[in-house]
């Protein structure tokens, strides 16, 4: 299967290219060379986790070092827990105990956890050095890769630190996904479903054609996906890039209850896309309550789902302790609870909900399991 090159056009920014398709790992190191600036690194760092690591490490840098590059890693341990100010503190001091200068790049080989904190590490190391994004899970190929948020966690919670940067070059390699668990990939089908619905009725009505063909992991289909997403995610950032302008908030879709959901029932105990998935259902839900949601749009989303592994959650929670979880929420202002409210397949809009008017629905939603 040949590859397909995105160009994402951020204004005020390099433009970038993702390339995707199953052999681009194994270009990674002349893709490079063809880059203004990371062309000329005279060193690369690859961030890793050790479940990646032990899979791809040795072919991407082959590719690099095939390209001429003198190449370190850093391979962190798998898992959210890494996104922290300890391990963000180590690679700091790896980058500058291997003499990395301003003119060498970080490429950043794993999940959106990789992605996020070797992207944080590069937009801070010397006050910013060149990122390459190396997605290997279908969440940050669909989503984390694209857009340049990076960050770590606190104690205090998710992302609460981060920055703004745009990677150099996206090299999606599609056979990478062979390997990723089920759990993982559900999560990756989530955020494709989150996409569908938030772009256009074009999106939606191909994701519902192929929805099987995806979580059956059909190659041809899950590169047709990536792209599709990452074509949705670089027109929303292009037009909001820094999440200022009331656009790039609708990449929350779901992301409302779907974090209370995450929190309440203990990180882990559901994946990020089950949860987003839930939300997503309750979000359709409230938009037919308060917005005119069609009705046709709440059953088709939930038939997309289904047929993606992602079933509405048999777990519940009293409506009080929800609406707290959704009010410690970051994304809540000034204690005010905000939902990405689809109008229909392609449009939404960012609602403000009184709190009462949330429980009124969450009991609701109770009472319908
Ligand atoms: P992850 O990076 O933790 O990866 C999931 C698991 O899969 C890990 O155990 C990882 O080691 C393993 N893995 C990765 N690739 C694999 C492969 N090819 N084969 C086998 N195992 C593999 O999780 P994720 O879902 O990719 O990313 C979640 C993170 O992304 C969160 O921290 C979230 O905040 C962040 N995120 C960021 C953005 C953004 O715009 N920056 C967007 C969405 C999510
Ligand atoms: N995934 C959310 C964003 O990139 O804005």
């Amino acid at each position: 299967m040949p590859a397909t090159k995105i160009v994402v056009n951020i204004p005020g920014e390099d433009a970038y290219d993702v390339r995707i398709g199953p052999a681009v790992l194994d270009d990674l190191g002349a893709s490079l060379r063809a880059l203004p600036g990371v062309g000329a690194a005279p060193r690369l760092l690859v961030v890793s986790d050790d479940n990646v690591a032990p899979l791809y490490l040795d072919a991407a840098k082959a590719s690099l070092n095939a390209a001429g590059y003198p190449v370190s890693d850093i391979v962190v341990p798998a898992g959210e827990a890494s996104k922290s100010l300890a391990v963000i503190g180590e690679v700091w001091e790896a980058m500058a105990q291997l003499g990395l200068t301003r003119d060498c790049a970080v490429v950043a080989l794993g999940g959106g956890v990789v992605g996020d904190l070797a992207g944080f590490a590069a937009s801070t190391y010397m006050r910013g050095i060149p990122v390459v994004q190396a997605p290997t899970t279908l969440l940050a190929m669909v989503d984390s890769s694209v857009g340049g948020k990076t960050g770590v966690n606190l104690e205090t919670g998710k992302n609460l630190v981060g920055t703004f940067k745009q990677p150099s070059f996206v090299c999606a390699s599609t056979s990478t996904l062979a390997t990723l668990p089920e759990r993982e990939w559900r999560c990756g089908c989530a955020e494709v479903a989150k996409s569908a619905v938030i772009d256009s009725d074009e999106f939606f009505f191909w994701l519902m054609d192929n929805a099987d063909a995806l979580a059956a992991r059909d190659e041809a289909v899950t590169a047709e996906a990536i792209a599709r997403c990452v074509v949705f995610k670089a027109r929303v950032v292009s037009e909001d890039k820094t999440e200022s302008r009331g656009v790039r908030e609708c990449l929350n879709y779901g992301h409302t209850l779907g974090h209370a959901v995450e929190s309440l029932a203990g990180y882990g105990t559901y994946s990020h896309g089950a949860a987003v998935a839930e939300g997503m259902r309750f979000a359709a839900r409230l938009g037919a309550a308060l917005a005119g949601t069609p009705v046709e749009l709440v059953q088709t989303q939930d038939a997309l789902l289904d047929a993606l592994g992602l079933p509405a959650l048999a777990w519940s929670a009293s409506p009080e302790a929800m609406l707290s979880a959704m009010k410690r929420d970051k994304k809540a202002r000034a204690g005010v609870v905000r939902f990405v409210l689809p109008l229909d397949v392609g449009r939404w809009e960012l609602r403000d909900v009184d709190d009462d008017v949330i429980l009124e629905h969450l009991r609701a939603w109770e009472a319908s399991k």
